[in-house]
Protein backbone atom coordinates (compact mmCIF):
# COMPACT_ATOMS: atom_id res chain seq x y z
CA UNK A 1 0.00 0.00 0.00
CA UNK A 2 1.24 3.49 -0.87
CA UNK A 3 0.24 5.20 2.25
CA UNK A 4 2.31 8.07 3.69
CA UNK A 5 2.78 9.95 0.33
CA UNK A 6 4.97 13.40 -0.47
CA UNK A 7 3.15 15.81 -2.98
CA UNK A 8 5.23 18.46 -4.41
CA UNK A 9 3.70 21.40 -5.24
CA UNK A 10 0.81 20.71 -2.83
CA UNK A 11 -0.39 24.19 -2.28
CA UNK A 12 -0.74 24.72 -5.82
CA UNK A 13 -4.03 24.82 -7.37
CA UNK A 14 -3.95 20.75 -9.14
CA UNK A 15 -2.05 19.87 -5.47
CA UNK A 16 -4.34 21.13 -3.02
CA UNK A 17 -7.51 19.24 -4.97
CA UNK A 18 -4.82 16.28 -5.10
CA UNK A 19 -3.78 16.98 -1.31
CA UNK A 20 -7.98 16.61 -0.31
CA UNK A 21 -8.46 13.15 -2.16
CA UNK A 22 -5.43 11.99 -0.47
CA UNK A 23 -6.44 13.32 2.77
CA UNK A 24 -10.12 11.57 1.99
CA UNK A 25 -8.51 8.20 0.67
CA UNK A 26 -7.34 8.19 4.10
CA UNK A 27 -3.69 9.10 3.52
CA UNK A 28 -1.24 10.72 5.02
CA UNK A 29 0.52 13.94 3.00
CA UNK A 30 3.59 15.77 3.47
CA UNK A 31 3.43 18.82 1.39
CA UNK A 32 7.03 20.05 -0.10
CA UNK A 33 6.30 23.60 -1.54
CA UNK A 34 7.73 26.89 -1.39
CA UNK A 35 4.85 29.14 -2.09
CA UNK A 36 6.68 30.92 -4.92
CA UNK A 37 3.30 30.44 -6.73
CA UNK A 38 0.92 29.10 -4.32
CA UNK A 39 -0.29 30.56 -0.91
CA UNK A 40 -0.10 28.82 2.79
CA UNK A 41 -4.12 30.07 2.96
CA UNK A 42 -4.25 26.81 0.83
CA UNK A 43 -3.26 24.20 2.96
CA UNK A 44 -5.44 25.65 6.00
CA UNK A 45 -8.27 25.16 3.81
CA UNK A 46 -7.30 21.47 2.57
CA UNK A 47 -7.29 20.78 6.36
CA UNK A 48 -10.94 22.06 6.91
CA UNK A 49 -12.27 20.46 3.75
CA UNK A 50 -10.62 16.75 4.09
CA UNK A 51 -11.19 17.31 8.12
CA UNK A 52 -7.65 16.06 8.70
CA UNK A 53 -4.37 17.41 8.73
CA UNK A 54 -1.10 17.87 5.88
CA UNK A 55 2.72 18.19 7.33
CA UNK A 56 4.13 20.91 5.25
CA UNK A 57 7.83 21.42 4.71
CA UNK A 58 8.28 24.93 3.03
CA UNK A 59 11.37 24.12 1.00
CA UNK A 60 12.41 24.93 -2.88
CA UNK A 61 12.80 21.73 -4.02
CA UNK A 62 15.18 22.85 -6.80
CA UNK A 63 17.92 24.73 -4.53
CA UNK A 64 19.96 22.17 -3.91
CA UNK A 65 20.99 23.73 -0.39
CA UNK A 66 17.70 21.92 0.56
CA UNK A 67 18.13 18.30 -0.71
CA UNK A 68 19.49 17.33 2.41
CA UNK A 69 17.05 18.86 4.66
CA UNK A 70 14.45 17.15 2.13
CA UNK A 71 15.77 13.93 2.61
CA UNK A 72 15.66 13.44 6.03
CA UNK A 73 12.37 14.73 6.44
CA UNK A 74 11.14 12.31 3.61
CA UNK A 75 12.78 9.06 6.07
CA UNK A 76 10.97 10.85 9.34
CA UNK A 77 7.91 10.74 7.50
CA UNK A 78 8.40 7.06 6.49
CA UNK A 79 7.05 7.98 3.08
CA UNK A 80 5.93 5.02 0.79
CA UNK A 81 6.32 7.29 -2.54
CA UNK A 82 5.73 10.69 -4.03
CA UNK A 83 3.24 13.06 -6.18
CA UNK A 84 5.50 15.50 -7.73
CA UNK A 85 4.09 18.58 -8.80
CA UNK A 86 5.87 21.24 -8.26
CA UNK A 87 7.48 23.33 -10.72
CA UNK A 88 7.18 26.46 -13.22
CA UNK A 89 4.61 25.79 -15.85
CA UNK A 90 3.88 28.98 -17.62
CA UNK A 91 4.90 28.61 -21.65
CA UNK A 92 5.41 32.17 -22.42
CA UNK A 93 8.12 32.44 -19.87
CA UNK A 94 9.86 29.27 -20.65
CA UNK A 95 10.71 30.81 -24.05
CA UNK A 96 12.06 33.27 -22.44
CA UNK A 97 13.68 31.98 -20.10
CA UNK A 98 14.26 28.06 -20.97
CA UNK A 99 18.09 28.01 -18.56
CA UNK A 100 15.51 28.85 -15.30
CA UNK A 101 12.67 26.51 -16.44
CA UNK A 102 15.41 23.26 -17.06
CA UNK A 103 17.30 24.20 -14.01
CA UNK A 104 13.80 24.39 -11.50
CA UNK A 105 12.26 21.64 -13.54
CA UNK A 106 14.33 19.17 -14.12
CA UNK A 107 16.75 20.32 -10.88
CA UNK A 108 13.53 19.65 -9.16
CA UNK A 109 12.82 16.17 -9.93
CA UNK A 110 16.52 15.07 -10.02
CA UNK A 111 16.18 16.02 -5.86
CA UNK A 112 13.32 14.62 -5.49
CA UNK A 113 14.53 10.91 -6.65
CA UNK A 114 17.14 10.94 -4.50
CA UNK A 115 15.07 12.12 -1.65
CA UNK A 116 12.87 9.30 -2.23
CA UNK A 117 15.84 6.57 -3.07
CA UNK A 118 17.09 7.75 0.03
CA UNK A 119 14.27 6.99 1.91
CA UNK A 120 13.71 3.69 0.04
CA UNK A 121 9.70 5.06 -0.99
CA UNK A 122 10.79 4.34 -4.75
CA UNK A 123 7.50 5.23 -6.41
CA UNK A 124 6.20 8.31 -8.23
CA UNK A 125 3.18 9.91 -9.83
CA UNK A 126 4.79 12.73 -11.76
CA UNK A 127 2.47 15.66 -13.43
CA UNK A 128 3.35 15.82 -17.12
CA UNK A 129 1.05 17.61 -19.64
CA UNK A 130 -0.59 16.68 -23.09
CA UNK A 131 1.82 19.44 -23.95
CA UNK A 132 4.19 16.62 -24.31
CA UNK A 133 2.64 15.59 -27.69
CA UNK A 134 2.85 18.90 -29.46
CA UNK A 135 0.53 18.82 -32.81
CA UNK A 136 1.93 15.66 -34.40
CA UNK A 137 -1.33 13.23 -33.61
CA UNK A 138 -4.61 12.76 -35.12
CA UNK A 139 -7.27 13.05 -32.14
CA UNK A 140 -8.31 11.61 -29.78
CA UNK A 141 -4.85 11.29 -28.71
CA UNK A 142 -3.27 7.99 -27.41
CA UNK A 143 -0.18 7.31 -24.78
CA UNK A 144 1.49 5.93 -27.61
CA UNK A 145 1.46 9.18 -30.21
CA UNK A 146 3.88 10.78 -31.11
CA UNK A 147 6.05 13.47 -28.56
CA UNK A 148 7.37 16.58 -29.81
CA UNK A 149 6.51 19.25 -27.44
CA UNK A 150 7.09 22.91 -28.72
CA UNK A 151 8.26 25.29 -25.98
CA UNK A 152 10.89 25.01 -23.21
CA UNK A 153 8.10 24.50 -20.73
CA UNK A 154 6.70 21.38 -22.70
CA UNK A 155 10.06 20.04 -23.07
CA UNK A 156 11.05 19.79 -19.20
CA UNK A 157 7.76 17.56 -18.65
CA UNK A 158 9.20 15.33 -21.21
CA UNK A 159 12.61 15.49 -20.08
CA UNK A 160 11.10 14.18 -16.98
CA UNK A 161 9.27 11.72 -17.72
CA UNK A 162 12.49 10.30 -19.99
CA UNK A 163 14.10 10.18 -16.46
CA UNK A 164 11.54 8.65 -14.61
CA UNK A 165 11.80 5.62 -17.36
CA UNK A 166 15.14 5.22 -17.14
CA UNK A 167 15.40 5.48 -13.47
CA UNK A 168 12.77 2.50 -13.65
CA UNK A 169 14.31 0.47 -16.04
CA UNK A 170 17.32 0.50 -14.42
CA UNK A 171 16.41 -0.38 -10.56
CA UNK A 172 12.74 -2.93 -10.89
CA UNK A 173 12.06 -1.43 -7.11
CA UNK A 174 10.92 1.85 -9.08
CA UNK A 175 7.25 2.14 -9.81
CA UNK A 176 6.52 5.24 -12.41
CA UNK A 177 3.29 6.95 -13.40
CA UNK A 178 3.90 9.96 -15.91
CA UNK A 179 0.01 11.48 -15.45
CA UNK A 180 -0.53 13.28 -19.12
CA UNK A 181 -3.16 15.51 -17.97
CA UNK A 182 -5.29 17.80 -20.56
CA UNK A 183 -6.87 21.05 -19.59
CA UNK A 184 -7.41 20.98 -16.26
CA UNK A 185 -10.18 23.79 -14.60
CA UNK A 186 -13.00 24.40 -12.33
CA UNK A 187 -12.27 23.87 -8.38
CA UNK A 188 -13.53 22.29 -5.65
CA UNK A 189 -17.46 22.18 -4.59
CA UNK A 190 -17.18 23.75 -1.73
CA UNK A 191 -15.36 26.62 -3.26
CA UNK A 192 -12.58 27.18 -0.92
CA UNK A 193 -10.10 25.96 -2.80
CA UNK A 194 -9.35 26.96 -6.81
CA UNK A 195 -6.50 28.25 -9.09
CA UNK A 196 -5.29 31.85 -7.81
CA UNK A 197 -2.77 33.01 -10.80
CA UNK A 198 0.07 35.28 -9.70
CA UNK A 199 -0.23 38.02 -12.64
CA UNK A 200 -2.01 38.23 -15.46
CA UNK A 201 -4.21 34.75 -16.32
CA UNK A 202 -2.41 33.03 -19.49
CA UNK A 203 -4.91 30.27 -19.41
CA UNK A 204 -8.67 30.39 -20.42
CA UNK A 205 -10.71 29.32 -18.01
CA UNK A 206 -9.24 31.16 -15.15
CA UNK A 207 -9.06 34.41 -17.66
CA UNK A 208 -12.49 33.88 -18.22
CA UNK A 209 -13.61 33.83 -14.52
CA UNK A 210 -12.04 37.28 -13.80
CA UNK A 211 -13.79 38.31 -16.83
CA UNK A 212 -17.01 37.41 -14.91
CA UNK A 213 -16.08 38.80 -11.84
CA UNK A 214 -15.68 42.18 -13.36
CA UNK A 215 -11.76 42.15 -12.68
CA UNK A 216 -11.20 41.92 -16.81
CA UNK A 217 -12.85 43.75 -18.99
CA UNK A 218 -13.08 41.34 -21.59
CA UNK A 219 -11.41 37.94 -23.03
CA UNK A 220 -9.30 37.97 -26.05
CA UNK A 221 -10.09 34.60 -28.01
CA UNK A 222 -7.12 33.92 -29.81
CA UNK A 223 -8.00 32.67 -33.52
CA UNK A 224 -11.33 32.03 -35.03
CA UNK A 225 -9.79 30.82 -38.49
CA UNK A 226 -8.90 26.91 -37.11
CA UNK A 227 -10.46 24.18 -38.48
CA UNK A 228 -12.72 23.46 -35.78
CA UNK A 229 -16.37 23.57 -35.43
CA UNK A 230 -17.06 27.09 -34.74
CA UNK A 231 -13.19 28.23 -36.16
CA UNK A 232 -12.22 28.53 -32.71
CA UNK A 233 -9.63 26.41 -30.66
CA UNK A 234 -11.04 22.63 -29.42
CA UNK A 235 -9.10 21.41 -26.22
CA UNK A 236 -10.49 18.71 -23.62
CA UNK A 237 -10.94 20.20 -20.42
CA UNK A 238 -11.04 18.04 -17.23
CA UNK A 239 -12.55 18.87 -13.50
CA UNK A 240 -9.59 19.29 -11.02
CA UNK A 241 -11.50 17.19 -8.83
CA UNK A 242 -11.30 14.16 -10.98
CA UNK A 243 -8.01 14.90 -12.45
CA UNK A 244 -7.11 14.46 -8.47
CA UNK A 245 -8.97 11.10 -8.39
CA UNK A 246 -7.02 10.03 -10.99
CA UNK A 247 -3.83 10.78 -8.78
CA UNK A 248 -5.44 8.32 -6.30
CA UNK A 249 -6.11 6.09 -8.42
CA UNK A 250 -2.46 6.11 -9.84
CA UNK A 251 -0.90 5.20 -6.67
CA UNK A 252 -3.48 2.53 -6.14
CA UNK A 253 -2.69 1.33 -9.52
CA UNK A 254 1.47 1.75 -8.77
CA UNK A 255 0.42 -0.60 -5.34
CA UNK A 256 -1.05 -3.41 -6.90
CA UNK A 257 0.71 -3.39 -9.95
CA UNK A 258 2.82 -7.30 -10.64
CA UNK A 259 5.27 -5.69 -12.80
CA UNK A 260 7.79 -2.93 -13.02
CA UNK A 261 8.96 0.10 -15.03
CA UNK A 262 7.25 3.41 -16.06
CA UNK A 263 4.17 3.84 -17.94
CA UNK A 264 2.07 6.95 -19.44
CA UNK A 265 -1.46 7.50 -18.69
CA UNK A 266 -3.65 10.56 -20.25
CA UNK A 267 -6.13 12.15 -17.92
CA UNK A 268 -8.62 13.66 -19.93
CA UNK A 269 -12.22 13.26 -20.43
CA UNK A 270 -11.71 12.09 -24.33
CA UNK A 271 -14.21 15.02 -25.20
CA UNK A 272 -12.96 18.46 -26.63
CA UNK A 273 -14.91 21.83 -26.19
CA UNK A 274 -13.90 24.94 -28.52
CA UNK A 275 -13.27 28.05 -26.79
CA UNK A 276 -16.50 29.73 -27.86
CA UNK A 277 -18.68 26.77 -26.53
CA UNK A 278 -16.71 27.22 -23.44
CA UNK A 279 -16.99 31.01 -22.60
CA UNK A 280 -21.15 30.15 -23.78
CA UNK A 281 -20.91 27.48 -20.74
CA UNK A 282 -19.00 29.41 -18.66
CA UNK A 283 -21.96 32.54 -19.37
CA UNK A 284 -24.62 30.35 -18.39
CA UNK A 285 -23.20 28.57 -14.96
CA UNK A 286 -22.24 32.39 -13.96
CA UNK A 287 -25.22 34.14 -15.18
CA UNK A 288 -22.58 36.79 -16.07
CA UNK A 289 -22.16 38.82 -19.46
CA UNK A 290 -18.31 37.80 -20.97
CA UNK A 291 -17.52 39.91 -23.57
CA UNK A 292 -15.03 38.43 -25.82
CA UNK A 293 -13.54 40.27 -29.17
CA UNK A 294 -11.70 38.05 -31.49
CA UNK A 295 -7.80 38.75 -31.14
CA UNK A 296 -4.86 37.02 -33.77
CA UNK A 297 -4.38 33.15 -32.96
CA UNK A 298 -1.68 33.17 -30.61
CA UNK A 299 2.14 31.55 -31.32
CA UNK A 300 2.60 28.30 -30.43
CA UNK A 301 -1.51 27.28 -30.42
CA UNK A 302 -2.66 24.45 -32.11
CA UNK A 303 -6.25 23.73 -33.53
CA UNK A 304 -7.29 21.12 -31.65
CA UNK A 305 -6.54 18.42 -29.06
CA UNK A 306 -8.59 15.84 -26.87
CA UNK A 307 -7.57 12.44 -24.94
CA UNK A 308 -8.32 8.75 -25.86
CA UNK A 309 -8.99 8.15 -22.24
CA UNK A 310 -9.21 4.40 -22.48
CA UNK A 311 -5.78 3.62 -20.94
CA UNK A 312 -6.89 5.36 -17.73
CA UNK A 313 -10.04 3.62 -17.70
CA UNK A 314 -8.19 -0.27 -18.28
CA UNK A 315 -4.94 -0.04 -15.79
CA UNK A 316 -6.30 2.60 -12.96
CA UNK A 317 -10.05 1.50 -12.88
CA UNK A 318 -10.78 5.69 -13.50
CA UNK A 319 -12.64 8.05 -15.87
CA UNK A 320 -13.45 11.50 -15.63
CA UNK A 321 -17.22 12.26 -14.28
CA UNK A 322 -17.71 15.56 -14.08
CA UNK A 323 -19.30 17.46 -16.83
CA UNK A 324 -18.35 20.90 -18.26
CA UNK A 325 -21.42 22.28 -16.73
CA UNK A 326 -20.13 21.00 -13.29
CA UNK A 327 -16.48 22.67 -14.67
CA UNK A 328 -18.06 26.22 -15.22
CA UNK A 329 -20.38 26.23 -11.66
CA UNK A 330 -17.40 25.04 -9.71
CA UNK A 331 -15.21 27.48 -10.84
CA UNK A 332 -17.65 30.02 -11.25
CA UNK A 333 -18.50 29.65 -7.13
CA UNK A 334 -14.88 29.83 -6.22
CA UNK A 335 -14.47 32.54 -8.10
CA UNK A 336 -17.06 34.81 -7.05
CA UNK A 337 -16.53 33.83 -3.50
CA UNK A 338 -13.09 34.47 -3.76
CA UNK A 339 -12.35 37.59 -5.90
CA UNK A 340 -9.31 38.39 -5.28
CA UNK A 341 -8.36 34.27 -4.82
CA UNK A 342 -6.85 33.50 -1.81
CA UNK A 343 -6.33 37.24 -0.64
CA UNK A 344 -9.79 37.69 -0.72
C1 LIG B 1 -1.63 25.68 -22.10
C2 LIG B 1 -0.21 25.42 -22.51
C3 LIG B 1 0.15 24.01 -22.14
C4 LIG B 1 -0.06 23.80 -20.64
C5 LIG B 1 -1.49 24.15 -20.27
C6 LIG B 1 -1.64 24.11 -18.76
C7 LIG B 1 0.21 26.90 -24.42
C8 LIG B 1 0.47 26.97 -25.88
N1 LIG B 1 -0.04 25.67 -23.91
O1 LIG B 1 -2.47 24.80 -22.85
O2 LIG B 1 1.47 23.76 -22.49
O3 LIG B 1 0.21 22.46 -20.30
O4 LIG B 1 -1.80 25.46 -20.72
O5 LIG B 1 -2.99 24.22 -18.45
O6 LIG B 1 0.22 27.89 -23.72
N2 LIG B 1 -7.47 31.03 -25.21
C9 LIG B 1 -8.07 32.21 -25.61
N3 LIG B 1 -7.91 33.32 -24.84
C10 LIG B 1 -7.17 33.33 -23.68
C11 LIG B 1 -6.56 32.12 -23.28
C12 LIG B 1 -6.73 30.99 -24.06
O7 LIG B 1 -8.74 32.25 -26.65
O8 LIG B 1 -7.05 34.38 -23.04
C13 LIG B 1 -7.67 29.80 -26.01
C14 LIG B 1 -6.40 29.20 -26.55
O9 LIG B 1 -6.08 29.74 -27.80
C15 LIG B 1 -6.79 27.70 -26.62
C16 LIG B 1 -7.77 27.51 -25.46
O10 LIG B 1 -8.23 28.83 -25.15
O11 LIG B 1 -7.46 27.41 -27.82
C17 LIG B 1 -7.12 26.93 -24.22
O12 LIG B 1 -5.97 27.71 -23.86
P1 LIG B 1 -5.19 27.50 -22.48
O13 LIG B 1 -6.16 27.46 -21.37
O14 LIG B 1 -4.10 28.49 -22.43
O15 LIG B 1 -4.61 26.02 -22.59
P2 LIG B 1 -3.64 25.38 -23.73
O16 LIG B 1 -3.11 26.38 -24.65
O17 LIG B 1 -4.36 24.21 -24.30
Amino acid sequence: MLNKIILTGGAGYIGSHVAVELLESGREVLIIDDFSNSHPEAVARIGDIANGNVELLERNLADPAHLADIAAAAKAFGADGAIHLAGLKAVGESVAEPARYYRVNVGSAMALLEALEAAHAKAVVFSSSATVYGALNDNPVTEDGKTGPTNPYGRTKLMIEDMLKDVAAADPAWRVCNLRYFNPVGAHPSGRIGEDPNDTPNNLFPYIAQVAVGRREKLLVFGDDYETRDGTGVRDYIHVVDLAKGHVAALDYLANRKHAGAVDINLGTGTGYSVLEAVAAFKRASNRDIPFEIAPRRDGDIAEIYADASRAKELLGWRAERTLEDMCADHWRWQSQNPEGYKS
